[in-house]
């Protein structure tokens, strides 16, 4: 099966370039799933009702979450209704789930969706949780794994890959909103350290850059915003998996409303 998967989507402008590309893309590629992390879908922050079905009408098979993910209180309502996760590793008894068994070409594909420690709220331990699910979901018979791991830290990520190397399919980073060039096949298992934002790329990680450029220049912290126009990037990997191995990975990049382009081809490790 060929999976597409889009990082953080940040707001309107990432919407709309999500909305723009997706159809082209799914077409010219062949694409089988596609995952998307919406935890900034509505205005950078959290997802509503209303941007949640705008972009299930465009075919989102799942969408994964993050440190945000609560952001919108009504997000709990939402998780009945669409194929939302948020991260496995919140505190048990809180709503939702961290995996959802997809299928695609005869095949299932568990995604399991985890937040990374540096900088986080309480969670428990990501790299032992995804160990466990991992077994859990292997056997059961599912092979095809992804993991959207939400971090901050490129070393946390790449730990995760180190630890679950060859035993999943796909881990790709998500959160820091700015994309690594780091795309390979380690042992069967596809990585990325971070997919990068679908958004505004003339600001500060998708936002209006005078709130951060106030906080960091002050210390004082202003609200963010989204701006009504930007320039716009979309950022994509596409993979490819079968019987749980990654045997190709690509990623894709558009600025604006340019044809989208190969960029990176996964390097074997
Ligand atoms: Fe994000
Ligand atoms: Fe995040």
């Amino acid at each position: 099966m060929r999976i597409l998967f889009v990082g953080d989507v940040v707001g309107r402008p990432g919407r709309e370039a999500l909305k723009y590309h997706l159809p082209r893309l799914r077409a010219d590629l062949g694409i089988d799933l596609v995952i998307v992390n919406g935890e900034n879908l509505s205005h950078g922050f959290g997802m509503t009702a209303k941007s949640t079905q705008e972009l299930a009408a465009c075919g989102i098979d799942c969408f994964t979450g993050g440190n945000h993910s609560w952001d919108k209180k009504e997000i709990t309502a939402l998780f009945d209704r669409y194929p939302i996760l948020r991260p496995l590793n919140f505190p048990q008894g809180l709503p939702g789930r961290g995996t959802l068994v997809l299928e695609a070409q005869g095949e299932k594909l568990a995604v399991i969706n985890l937040l990374g420690h540096y900088s986080m709220g309480m969670v428990e331990n990501p790299f032992n949780m995804a160990k466990a699910e991992v077994e859990r979901l292997r056997n059961e018979g599912i092979t095809n794994i992804f993991i959207d791991f939400h971090a901050e830290t490129t070393s946390e990520k790449n730990g995760m890959l180190h630890l679950l190397a060859g035993q999943v399919s796909l881990i790709a980073g998500t959160h820091t909103h700015v994309g690594t060039d780091d795309l390979l096949i380690h042992q069967g298992t596809g990585y990325v350290t971070d997919v990068g934002l679908t958004g505004c790329f003339d600001g500060v990680i998708g936002v209006e850059k005078n709130a951060p450029l106030y906080r960091f220049t002050t210390g004082i912290k202003k609200s963010f915003d989204i701006p009504k126009t930007c320039r716009t990037i979309f950022q994509a990997i596409v993979a490819d998996l079968d019987s749980g191995v990654c045997t190709d990975a690509f990623k894709i990049k558009a600025y604006d409303k340019e044809p989208a382009q190969t960029t990176l081809q996964a390097y074997r490790l």
